[in-house]
């Protein structure tokens, strides 16, 4: 277990509750320095489960994992320490102020007063919450109170942060700024970053790599671009007038194009590079001087790379069984 590019590997661990519910199955992924990686899943899939073991909160059941150079099992003082971790649930005691709250925190990593004011001010200041330092945390709103996490799991200046649904809940305008002061971490700290959500805009907006997680298992790793190019192409959709020709054939002996479906003066052409295909069927059918009806790409989404793979909708994860079945084979039959 040597790879000098990763901060965290995880080799086969698992976690079983109460003897019965697996909670994570055997899984082993690698993240590299520098890099922001996603946690992709529905609910219960196993997401928390493997922050909580990866930053030492409980111990695997089996297998293991090496966190900044450090084994979660033997070593958990020394990854504690070189981590910083916001979880999914508030753990700041409402009753203190900010300030006082982020030194206490300070304190609990030893950090000395003369180093943990200063840096506190500055992390404050990253999250826009400077301001209202001397306010007491039960009069911040949902979005600050997130911010002001992110603040406190920086105190100890993480090579590593571990961040749980960092934005979950938080209206769309929040959710932005907390992903440009993530990036900002990456950037200007250069700092890895973990983070767990339920939120697919949140993976292609932020994450170098992502690992769709369900039941415990990885059921697919790669960067967003891979998963999306991996579900087989893009859809172009095309129309001419001339209902009574089929140019199938025609369109099907252009270079990439991997399937052609046609319905009266309608195809649907799937291909892999969408964009540059368009411009050569369109050519095709002007210089044979056919009359265009429509025309439109659509590039594949994570929420089909998430459905294609988990079987179900984000936005709808409440449904039952069969409606996600039929949606999965609505999308699949979309795309053929
Ligand atoms: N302390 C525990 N004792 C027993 N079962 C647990 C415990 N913590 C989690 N579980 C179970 O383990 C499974 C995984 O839970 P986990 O919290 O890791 O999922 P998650 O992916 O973080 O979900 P969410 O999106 O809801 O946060 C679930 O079935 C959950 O009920
Ligand atoms: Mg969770």
């Amino acid at each position: 277990m040597a790879n000098k590019n990763a901060i965290i590997e995880v080799k086969n661990l698992t976690k079983v509750f109460d003897n019965k519910v697996k909670a994570v199955d055997d899984i082993s992924f690698n993240i590299n320095y520098g890099e922001i990686f996603g946690f992709l899943g529905p609910n219960g899939a196993g997401k928390s489960t493997t922050i909580n073991m990866l930053t030492t909160l409980f111990p695997p059941t089996s297998g293991t994992a090496m966190v900044c150079g450090y084994n979660i099992s033997k070593e958990p003082m020394e990854v504690r320490k070189s981590i910083g971790t916001v979880p999914q649930d508030y753990t700041s005691d409402s009753d203190m102020t900010g300030q006082e709250y982020i030194i206490f925190c300070a304190d609990l990593y030893g950090i000395p007063r003369n180093i943990a004011v200063p840096r506190a001010a500055e992390l404050l200041k990253l999250v826009s919450l400077q301001d209202v330092a001397k306010n007491k945390i039960d009069s911040y709103s949902g979005g600050m109170r997130r911010r002001f996490e992110l603040a406190c799991g920086l105190i100890n200046r993480p090579k590593l942060l571990f961040l749980d649904e960092p934005t979950l809940g938080l209206d769309v305008q929040t959710r932005t700024a907390v992903w440009s002061y993530i990036t900002k971490l990456k950037k200007e700290y250069s700092m890895t970053i973990f983070l767990t959500t339920h939120y697919l805009e949140e993976v292609d907006a932020l994450c170098d790599r992502v690992a769709i997680i369900d039941h415990g298992k990885i059921v697919k790793m790669g960067t967003p671009k891979e998963l999306k190019a991996g579900l087989g192409g893009d859809i172009i959709e095309i129309g001419i007038k001339e209902t009574s020709i089929n140019i199938s054939d025609r369109i099907l002996k252009i270079k990439n194009v991997k399937d052609v479906k046609r319905s009266g003066g309608e195809y649907r052409i799937k291909a892999k590079n969408g964009e540059e295909l368009a411009p050569k069927i369109i050519d095709l059918i002007l210089k044979n001087k056919y009359h265009i009806t429509k025309i439109f790409l659509t590039k594949p989404t994570m929420d089909e790379v998430y459905l294609e793979y988990t079987g179900k909708s984000i936005r709808n994860e409440q449904s039952d069984k069969d409606a996600q079945f039929r949606q999965l084979h609505t999308i699949r039959t979309a795309r053929m």
